[in-house]
């Protein structure tokens, strides 16, 4: 009977040291330094348009800025290339360097936001562009809809949600709240929307090692167990 109960001990520590031993270190530090929306919307893979748009209005100064100063944080909501390229031709550039650092304003709140935030939000939501306001209703499970009363829109793609700054992936574009002039401008030459299109990788290499990383490690987890069932079978 205690030589039972040892080996059970034994198998018990195996187990401990095994899973000691493949448990991976703590989850990878955040780099050191201001957070960089720019870098993260690059990672992204399907931004160029607006990561243009942020530099042509300047909007990347005025964000590190307030990253860098503000205790309360940043949301921004990152309209995909996709999302500019079903706007109506030269909608973009029709627009004044106003307009545009306006549309540009009207992605980003001034305070950073989970998704499970919002559950608690109280509309309408003010953002950067003054009284450009937005409704956001938390539906369940972290579905979000996001609406400008014209456009209503599911975010439920987060590409960041660590204070202070929240990203999230925006398939639509907010406005432009005016529509510039008239309807006849269908211009060919329309810098914004000739963007080179953006790929999204299909597979996250990072996580295809963290996959990899438990694969590995629940063969190892179920090995040491098959192991101890067996020992324990031979005993009883
Ligand atoms: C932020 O990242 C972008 C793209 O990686 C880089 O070009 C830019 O210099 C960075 N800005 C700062 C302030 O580090
Ligand atoms: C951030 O703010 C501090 C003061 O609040 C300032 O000294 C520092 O230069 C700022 N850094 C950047 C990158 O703007
Ligand atoms: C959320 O948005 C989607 C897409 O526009 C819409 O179908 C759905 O009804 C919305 N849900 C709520 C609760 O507003």
């Amino acid at each position: 009977m205690a030589s039972k109960l040892q080996v059970f001990f034994l198998v018990l520590a195996a187990i401990a040291t095994q899973s000691l031993a493949q448990s991976p270190a703590a989850p990878a530090p955040s780099p050191p330094g201001p957070v960089n929306l720019t870098a993260i919307l690059e990672k992204g893979g399907q931004f160029t348009t607006f990561i243009r748009l942020l530099y042509s209005t300047q909007a990347v100064n005025q964000i590190a800025n307030q990253l860098n100063s503000s205790r309360d944080g940043l949301t921004v909501f990152a309209p995909t290339d996709n999302a500019f390229q079903n706007l109506k031709t030269g909608t973009i550039n029709d627009l004044t360097q106003q307009q545009q650092v306006e549309l540009v304003q009207y992605h980003i709140l001034p305070k950073f936001y989970t998704l499970a935030n919002f559950q608690t939000i109280s509309n309408p939501v003010r953002t950067q562009a003054g009284d450009f306001v937005l409704t956001i209703t938390y539906v369940a499970n972290n579905q979000v809809n996001v609406s400008t009363g014209m456009v209503e829109t599911p975010i439920n793609n987060p590409l960041r949600q660590e204070s202070p700054l929240a990203v999230y992936q925006l398939d639509k574009i907010f406005g432009p709240k005016a529509p510039a002039s008239s309807p006849a401008s269908s211009g060919k030459s329309d810098g914004v929307s000739s963007a080179p299109k953006a790929e999204a990788p299909a597979v996250d290499d990072a996580g295809k090692n963290i996959n990899g990383g438990y694969g590995v490690r629940s063969m190892g987890m179920a090995f040491v167990f098959g192991v101890a069932l067996v020992t324990m079978g031979f005993l009883s």
